[in-house]
């Protein structure tokens, strides 16, 4: 194995037993990833993103093939992976401030510990002075804000994003994207970041893993040549627009060749936006 690399997936496979039969939703997946890289991962709804990031978290694991993060094969969770989710799964009984100590609480950490780190992270997220508020009493974007900030209170060095601004609406999703890169570029975390959202996966990550529709194998992957940091406009540029409507022909092409085969079993063509 490569110790340039801090996520290695080596064809993966899974396949859920469900009352109703087998579910094969991943198919030998395999990538790579450097400390301090950016990955996208995009692909048809049901194609097995969740289950790839489940899989490298070490809570469900892979029927077959192997993973590592930081060279060792995934087990168990680690300390050295956050990871942050579509819902910010706050607990509604406990403050904000509460909720990100939570994580530190089940480790039996001192808190005390971290707290001026959690303090600047809270400034840097823009939710100083919201600290004893209930999650009822933040919207959603503040929610995910505290959510970023509790999955980066212990410092893991790798960050895996499972379409952690897809309920937001698309101001506030482009205000988090913003957000992350300016986490990322401070903090020069490792992120694996999944979203069905092709612009959003260019304007973040310095390559972006294609996946096919169900189950999900590698299809392609593109490096995205990009300025770093993010010109303001980017978005609106011709040569952004043209990466992604490759990587959204790709997808397509994936899709049509599935249905040719027979073999299509998704519904998502139309998530693809
Ligand atoms: N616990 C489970 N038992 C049975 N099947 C499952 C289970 N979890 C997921 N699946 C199936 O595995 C496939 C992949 O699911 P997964 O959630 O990984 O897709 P996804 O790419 O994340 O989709 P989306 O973009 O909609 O979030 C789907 O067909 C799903 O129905
Ligand atoms: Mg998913």
């Amino acid at each position: 194995m490569n110790d340039d690399y801090v996520i290695v997936v080596d064809k993966v496979t899974k396949v859920y037993q469900s009352e109703r039969g087998p579910v094969h939703a991943l198919d030998r997946f395999s990538m790579k990833v450097k400390e301090g890289d950016f990955v996208a991962i995009v692909g048809p709804s049901g194609c097995g993103k969740t289950t790839l990031l489940w899989g490298l978290t070490g809570l469900h694991p892979f029927t077959s093939g192997k993973a590592y993060i930081l060279g060792e094969e995934v087990g168990k969770p680690k300390r050295e992976v956050g990871i942050i989710f579509q819902q910010a799964n706050l607990l509604p009984w406990r403050t904000l401030i509460q909720n990100i100590y939570f994580p530190l609480e089940i480790m039996k950490e001192n808190v005390d510990n971290y707290s001026e780190r959690i303090e600047d992270l809270i400034e840097s997220v823009e939710l100083t002075g919201f600290e004893e508020h209930y999650p009822r009493e933040l919207s959603g974007g503040m929610q995910q804000r505290a959510s970023i900030v509790r999955a980066l209170s212990y410092d893991p060095k790798i960050l895996l994003m499972d379409e952690p601004f897809g309920a937001l609406d698309a101001y506030t999703r482009d205000e988090m994207d913003t957000l992350i890169l300016k986490i990322w570029k401070k903090t020069k975390k490792t992120i694996a970041f999944v979203t069905h959202r092709i612009e959003e996966a260019v304007y973040l990550a310095n390559r972006v893993y294609v996946m096919t529709p169900r189950p999900g194998t590698n299809s392609a992957v593109f490096d995205i040549d990009l300025p770093r940091p993010r010109p303001e406009g980017i978005t609106m540029e011709r040569k952004f627009f043209e990466i992604v409507a490759e990587i959204k022909r790709t997808i397509v092409r994936d899709v049509e060749k599935q249905k040719k085969e027979g073999k299509y079993q998704s519904q998502a063509y139309s998530t693809i936006t």
